[in-house]
């Protein structure tokens, strides 16, 4: 957290900018961004203000990212023909989120993914958190770091960096432990979105943070992501039960539908899968540090995103439970698979799971974990 200075949610940017309107998508593409950060106002939830600020590195890529739910609202970069869009599923305005999309782009805790019947213990203590996604637990639960409004500064640094962060109280959503989260998000040069999560907490509790983002490399959601090719550095995956929660088991992807160890179109086995992807995959790197884990590539657009973690698993979803009735702020249908996300994480339902990795956290512990997005084109 060196070198980050809070300053008070009136302030404005730490570095100059030529860009006035964060919501015009239009006016932007026109104009020629300058590297920096810049806040706007994006509305109010919760009897808050809430912030829209937009990273620009200095090839002139811009991710949007708001305090409400640390949502990443819109990646614009250029595609092999020079031409920008946005490779994220999102809104230009707060309203749109406020409807409860799917977790778009969010900040997912305490705990993402699910918790088996909403229920966990440690030691002797039995802690009961909401079933919302019946009859399980999902992303934190009825008000999970999704949908808080976060504390927002910025870093006197090079690169455009944003820390956001959240105070939740003991008992919130009935986690036990006051937690003290900080997510720093940057954006290098190179195209890098690195998304670093911090925490501590003064009661033995448990927790697993994660980013939604659902990306689409074609930057045009009227396209899905079924021809996007796909590898994941992953001998093993997490099999499910009916509702979605790991049976335990860590099988082998060989010989199955889960075998991305070589890049495969996303399309070719899906429809041998039930509901389509929604796995967690149990990485091959062996130790906490930060290794790429995964490469995703498209090629009428030319991009490629490696994703890059020191979490031991990966979810992979294909956008099973998108149908359409959520449209983009532009009008279009989000229609089925039109998103993907790769939500670097713990495995699901670890607190209920003693042979998973643990995800229990201790006073006095530190909760350190970074993440991240690396964007480029080949023309
Ligand atoms: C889960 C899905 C869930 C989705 C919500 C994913 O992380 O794995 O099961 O439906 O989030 O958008």
């Amino acid at each position: 957290m060196k070198g980050i200075s809070l300053i008070s949610l009136g302030i404005a940017v730490i570095f100059a900018t030529s860009i006035t309107s964060c919501n015009n998508q239009k006016s932007e593409d026109k104009m020629e961004p300058t590297k920096g950060i810049t806040k706007a106002a994006f509305g109010n939830a919760d009897g808050k203000e809430v912030f829209l600020y937009t990273l620009t590195n200095a090839k002139g890529t811009q991710v949007k990212i708001t305090t409400y739910g640390g949502i990443v609202t819109s990646w614009v970069s250029a595609d092999k023909n020079d031409k920008k869009s946005n490779i994220l599923l999102g809104f230009d305005s707060l309203g749109g989120y406020l409807a409860k999309p799917p977790y778009f782009g969010a900040l997912i805790g305490r705990y993402g993914n699910r918790i088996a019947k909403g229920t966990f213990k440690i030691d002797t203590s039995v802690y009961t958190l909401a079933t919302n996604n019946s009859p399980n637990h999902l992303h934190g639960g009825n008000k999970g770091f999704d949908k808080v409004v976060w504390e927002s500064a910025t870093e006197n640094d090079s690169l455009p960096s944003l820390l956001l962060s959240y105070f939740s109280r003991d008992g919130e959503e009935g986690y036990p432990g006051n937690l003290k989260v900080d997510v720093q998000y940057t954006l290098t040069d190179d195209d890098e979105l690195k998304i670093e999560y911090n925490a501590t907490t003064d009661k033995a509790t448990v927790i697993n943070l994660t980013n939604h983002c659902y990306f689409n490399l074609t930057g045009d959601v009227s396209n899905t992501i079924l021809d996007h090719e796909l590898e994941i550095d992953a001998d093993n995956y997490t099999p499910v039960d009916s509702t979605l929660i790991p049976t335990g088991k860590i099988t082998p992807v060989k010989g199955t539908p889960f075998d991305f160890t070589k890049a495969t179109k996303i399309g070719l086995r899906i429809d041998s899968v039930e509901g389509g992807y929604d796995h967690n995959f149990v990485l091959n790197k062996k130790d906490s540090t930060l290794k790429k884990v995964a490469t995703l590539s498209e090629a009428k657009s030319g991009r490629k995103l490696e994703v890059f973690t020191m979490e031991p698993g990966l979810q992979f979803y294909s956008g099973n439970f998108l149908d359409g009735t959520i449209k983009t702020s532009d009008g279009k249908a989000i229609n089925l698979h039109t998103g993907l996300c790769l939500e670097t994480q713990h495995f699901p339902d670890s607190p209920n799971q003693p042979a998973f990795p643990s995800t229990l956290l201790l006073p006095g512990q530190k909760y350190h974990t970074v993440s991240v997005y690396k964007l480029s084109v080949s023309k």
